[in-house]
């Protein structure tokens, strides 16, 4: 296992949630079930000092993300300090609260780029989606206030059931944005997705159109549009190298201050997370118990241990490898070699046509 030692990688990324307050209730959201109050956010000057630990640590960028991030009055502060860190400030928002001063505010606070979610290209699912009536043409707006500011705009597409049929729409209303690059990102089941999955789950049919559909698309808009798809976990036969690793390039600190190897993390029992009220972002990356849960290979059981895969995919999602197969040292149950790969085929079997049960 990889601890103080020089062999210890050094992060790219911080994903800062600073809320997890949102107006939207997407049934895929990547928030956990026990939301964090707002009491118990962190303030600006405590983001400030993460910040700058983290520039230390080796970290280019920061991503400033949700809940809304807008829904924090001090964004604009926090903006500041990033930059301020010399960090990209990389903003993912819901576009929904946010008019075109205070996009401007933040545009003069220094951020560098802006990643706005679309729920579908057809109105109506949109907002039912995101259970928000107008939601979507907020996000219209807001997204032309971030082209006219000549920001770079990255358009999110969460893919499921109810929207698969509609990505080259979709990928069409981003390039009437004015966006430089589209994200197209099956739904991962992890907390609220996981309690939807039956409503969400796509079939193997519409999943090999879709990544037909996608192959279409990068070659009809080479050059103008770039296109970054994944193949979704369920119908995929190796896993992805979650987070690009455990440890390796990335952290994730909560709205309260926790730092998570990744976002699902606090799922997984037995990890003890640090926080950043008590220790500093270097002593977190290096020491703290959950960082180093999962760190080179000493975890992994067979057939991980012995397979030429381990150094790209570092064995999949650890979450993954808890929510399905209940244990999280397991290879991700996505991958075709795994002895649990079965539940896999048989969860993406699992369709139901219920109400979705919305993010609190
Ligand atoms: Fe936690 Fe993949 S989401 S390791």
């Amino acid at each position: 296992m990889a601890t103080n030692g020089s062999s210890l990688s050094r992060p790219l990324g911080l994903l800062a949630e600073l809320t997890h307050r949102c107006p939207l209730g997407c049934p895929y959201c990547s928030n956990p079930l026990a939301l964090d109050k707002r009491s118990d956010e962190l303030d600006a000057e405590t983001w400030a000092r993460v910040f700058r630990e983290a520039a230390a640590l080796g970290v280019l960028q920061v991503h400033l993300s949700g809940g809304e991030p807008a829904a924090r009055r001090d964004l604009e502060q926090i903006v500041k300090a990033a930059r301020g860190a010399q960090l990209y400030a990389n903003l993912i928002t819901s576009a929904v609260g946010i008019t075109a001063e205070r996009m401007h505010a933040l545009a003069d606070a220094g951020l560098d780029h802006v990643q706005i979610s679309i729920q579908d290209s057809d109105e109506k699912s949109a907002d039912r989606i995101a259970g928000y009536d107008g939601a979507s043409q907020r996000k219209r707006a807001l997204a032309a206030e971030v082209v006219k500011l000549g920001l770079p705009l990255t358009v999110n597409m969460v893919v499921h059931r109810a929207n698969i049929e509609r990505i080259e729409p979709m990928v069409e209303l981003a390039l009437a944005l004015g966006a430089s690059r589209v994200e197209i990102a099956h739904v991962q089941y992890y907390g609220w997705a996981m309690k939807n999955r039956a409503a969400l789950m796509p079939t193997r049919e519409q999943v090999e159109r879709a990544v037909k559909d996608v192959e279409m698309l990068r070659q009809k808009h080479r050059g103008h549009i770039v296109i970054d798809a994944v193949v979704p976990d369920y119908y995929a036969r190796f896993p992805k190298p979650c987070v690009g690793g455990w440890g390796r390039r990335s952290l994730n600190v909560t709205p309260a201050g926790r730092v998570l190897p990744c976002h699902a993390a606090e799922i997984i029992p037995g990890l003890e997370f640090w926080n950043v009220r008590e220790h500093s972002l270097d002593d977190i990356w290096r020491n703290a118990p959950a960082f180093n849960a999962f760190r080179g290979d000493d975890w992994m059981q067979e057939p991980c241990r012995s397979c030429a895969m381990k150094e790209k995919d570092f064995g999949g999602c650890r979450c993954q490898a808890f929510l399905i197969a209940g244990d999280a040292r397991v290879a991700d149950p996505v991958c075709h070699l795994s002895p649990h790969h079965a539940l896999v085929e048989e969860l993406a079997q699992v369709r139901a046509d219920t109400a979705y049960a919305y993010r609190g």
